[in-house]
């Protein structure tokens, strides 16, 4: 036993999305949505970038969202299996598109509310605080259509009018709120991550910096509207974090790591300190672009700023101007990066640092002074059951075991932090591959790569290890 600091109201759990979970794509009244839009196979990469042909499905595709892993229907069992685990609570996401089928709808969706209802009601029945995601990527196709999804201005009064929709129903239910997942992958997968598809003869940069713009409002306005409803409540925002390294003492790659943590935090420093930094305004002075903001948003943005700061973590990022290293990226990545040396690599090529989730806490905590939250951690993994039929994921144990060990000396360190979910407790589907033997569960989901299996689950090794790392608080690790 080890002794731990996870204080005694630390919320121990698990996170999903609904576009990796529920399935059900077009019930209950749901509209369509981008993540709905995006195969598994070569495609993806290409449409997750923003280089998305049409708006349609094809007959020839896989879709891995329309099923998923059946969440829709199967949440009673699955939340059995989280309690009995001791989970506190669960990160899930809404879809917009259950509650506003198009995004902009004059009346929600009844049906679509009342599923999240009985949702968070089995969760509290099993005692386990829901903690919510406004918007984990999807957002409905017609609001692409219509106004080119996040570079329309339109977006911000709809999103608000779907928060506040949300925090009028659920006023007392959920405690703790987010407002966008990894608000940051909007530079790196712009149509995953916000559904821009881009225009030929576009300024990529140009549309992403103001697409981030009417999010950042839209953001605050979240933040305003919970505040004014359900002021009990807390609401983060979400960053896709990771430290960067500099590749090499050399002060070329000290600032080139700099530089790039500071287009992650961009988004954070607006969402929690109240303002553009001044990094982003002498950028946004260079590039001469004419980029709309209305009279108010300053204002907006300074008044309405986050409780606390939601992150995910799965790895360290390096850097270098040396082109020679800047050869060496790592493979599979959504965030680029130089092979680290001293590092090892998970079968899809990412980066294991422990230690970085140490680092990366006591960065975020200096910067911004704001309880923090990991809402996201964990290793995607093959799994392959042994002759006695069992996933003994001992890999799965020591990479989980390792990050909270690390997390518990951050806190030691001063670090004040809310909770831990680690990133998909019963296997979904992958959203960068769009894969299910991608896996991080302590659940195994009998569904191949194709959609074939029972969609049955069963216990892990890594399933009693984490019942016991809850029971004693940390203690087990
Ligand atoms: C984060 C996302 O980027 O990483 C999740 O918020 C995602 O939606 C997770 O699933 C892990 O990535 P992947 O590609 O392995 O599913």
């Amino acid at each position: 036993m080890t002794t731990t600091t996870f204080p005694k109201s630390f919320l121990w759990g698990g996170a999903i999305a609904a576009n990796q979970a529920e399935g059900g794509y077009r019930e209950g009244g749901k509209g369509l949505t981008n993540v709905d839009l995006l195969p598994r196979g070569e495609e993806r990469f290409s449409y997750m970038k923003g280089n998305i042909p049409h708006l349609e499905l094809q007959d020839d595709l896989y879709y891995p969202s329309h099923e998923a892993i059946d969440f829709y229907h199967r949440y009673k069992e699955d939340i059995k299996l989280f309690a009995e685990m001791g989970f506190k609570c669960l990160r899930v996401s809404v879809s917009w598109a259950r509650i506003f089928p198009n995004g902009n709808d004059a009346e929600p969706n009844e049906e679509g509310l009342t599923f999240y209802e009985n949702l968070f009601a089995e969760l509290k029945a099993n005692g386990i605080e829901p903690v919510v995601t406004i918007a984990h990527f999807d957002v409905p196709v017609h609001l692409i259509e219509t106004f080119g999804s996040w570079k329309g201005r339109e977006l911000v009064g709809f999103y608000e009018t779907y928060a506040r929709t949300l925090f009028n129903r659920f006023k007392g239910t959920v405690k703790y709120w987010m407002t966008f997942n990894e608000i940051n992958m909007l530079f790196h997968l712009p149509f995953l991550g916000a559904g821009i598809v881009f225009k030929e003869g576009e300024n990529r940069d140009q549309v992403l910096y103001q697409a981030a713009h009417h999010q950042l409002v839209a953001s605050a306005l979240a933040v305003k509207a919970l505040h004014e409803i359900d002021p009990e409540a807390q609401i983060g925002c979400m960053l896709a974090a990771g430290v960067t390294y500099p590749y090499s003492c050399n002060p070329e790659d000290v600032w080139a790591g700099i530089e790039r943590d500071r287009e992650s935090y961009f988004f954070i420093d607006v969402q929690s300190r109240g303002a553009y930094p001044g990094y982003a305004k002498r950028f946004f002075r260079e590039q001469e672009w004419d980029l709309h903001m209305e009279e108010g948003d300053e204002d907006i943005l300074k008044a309405h700023t986050v409780d606390y700061i939601g992150f995910s973590y799965y790895s360290s990022r390096t850097i270098s101007r040396d082109p020679e290293i800047l050869g060496k990226m790592t493979a599979g990545n959504v965030f680029p990066s130089v092979k680290n040396p001293h590092l090892r690599t998970s079968e899809w090529g990412w980066t294991i640092d422990p230690k970085g989730i140490r680092i990366t806490a006591n960065q975020l905590y200096d910067r911004y002074q704001k309880p923090l939250f990991v809402v996201e951690n964990g290793l995607g993994a093959i799994d392959e059951p042994g002759a006695d039929g069992e996933i003994n994921d001992a890999y799965r144990i020591d990479y989980l075991s390792a990050h909270l060990r690390e997390l518990n000396e951050a806190i030691k360190d001063g670090v004040q932090l809310l909770g831990y979910t680690c990133w998909g407790p019963i296997d979904i589907v992958s959203a960068s591959s769009g894969e299910m033997k991608k896996r991080y569960g302590y659940i195994h989901v009998d569904k191949d790569n194709e959609g074939n299996g029972t969609l049955n689950r069963s216990k892990k090794a890594s399933f009693d290890w984490y019942k016991q790392v809850i029971e004693t608080n940390g203690a087990a690790l």
